[in-house]
């Protein structure tokens, strides 16, 4: 992150100037967030998303702190592939093989993309909200993480032969994000504390499979996006916790509540205890909300 905090002032007005371009005129950090989730073009969203990043820490792009809500669409802009199914209807395909490994990095790179979306969706959604500036700067920080990863494995889907959208995808994760729109401590406690907590819990074995296979330029990826996304539950961590503590809320007991009300079904262990508590996520969080959460 150091880098992008010390951006000299070249390269600052370089960025101001990018985004000027892109969007035709100095824009918010909401505007900016905003234009990002619109974009139906990978390759613009993912400017748009590194030129924001860079013209917010060079701070020159204002917050200029909203009296209502911004207009949100319901749903990102996306291109015409990969065709979106519900869950349900996802084909069934075997893990093994480099078939296997190749749907697998499909269904990351679409994992990671609807990250990009749902934290530049948090990051305009909620500029109306009275927050301090760190939380801008550690969701601007983020969104720039998070579309760094989609590039990555979609780079990585082109040398094996293959593009982003060409196999179908599945439309859960925004949709579970998307029910929290209204209120800004739940998107917390959905979005990091459970579903990005949940990447944590799935990682470590899909990196082993990888190196197993001699994947290792795909394991390669997978490592540092495992690196990043510890960071993006503790940033949940630390902003849920703020958010409590300024509304003198119970912590946990705000958590589980919350959790109960917008996501279906109990937590599924085997938990990654190790990363989840380096993230500040103690068992007391998320153990009451498994099947067996109630007598445990
Ligand atoms: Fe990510
Ligand atoms: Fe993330």
């Amino acid at each position: 992150m150091n880098n992008v905090h010390q951006t000299s002032t070249v390269q600052s007005n370089k960025a101001e100037a990018t985004l000027t371009n892109l969007l035709g005129a100095k824009p918010t950090l909401a505007i900016a967030a905003l234009a990002i989730v619109k974009s139906d073009n990978l390759d613009r969203k993912i400017m748009l998303a590194n030129a924001t990043a860079k013209a917010w820490y060079a701070r020159q792009l204002d917050l200029s702190t909203l009296s209502r809500p911004l207009d949100m669409p319901d749903r990102p802009g996306r291109p015409d592939n990969p065709e979106l199914r519900p869950p349900r209807e996802m084909p069934r395909r075997s893990s093994h093989g480099p078939r296997g490994r190749y749907a697998l990095l499909h269904a990351l790179a679409h994992i990671e993309l609807n990250a990009v979306d749902m934290t530049w969706d948090l990051v305009a959604r909620f500029a109306h909200e009275t927050m301090p500036r760190a939380f801008f700067d550690d969701w601007v920080q983020v969104g720039l993480e998070e579309a760094k990863h989609f590039n990555l494995l979609s780079k990585r889907l082109n040398e094996l032969d293959g593009a982003y959208g060409d196999l179908p995808a599945h439309d859960g994760l925004w949709q579970a994000a998307h029910a929290t729109g209204h209120d800004l401590l739940a998107r917390l406690a959905i979005v990091p504390l459970i579903l990005e907590a949940r990447g944590l819990d799935v990682t470590p074995s899909m990196i082993e499979k990888l190196k197993k296979a001699e994947d290792q330029a795909s394991a390669d990826i997978i490592e540092i996006i495992y690196r990043d996304e510890k960071r993006h539950v503790a940033f949940g961590m630390k902003w849920f916790r703020f958010m409590c503590q300024r509304a003198n809320l119970p912590l946990e007991a705000t958590f589980h509540k919350l959790v109960r009300e917008h996501f279906r079904g109990p937590l599924k262990p085997p938990f990654n205890e190790a990363a989840r508590s380096e993230a500040g996520l103690s068992p007391s969080f998320y153990k009451p909300l498994t099947a067996f959460g109630a007598v445990a």
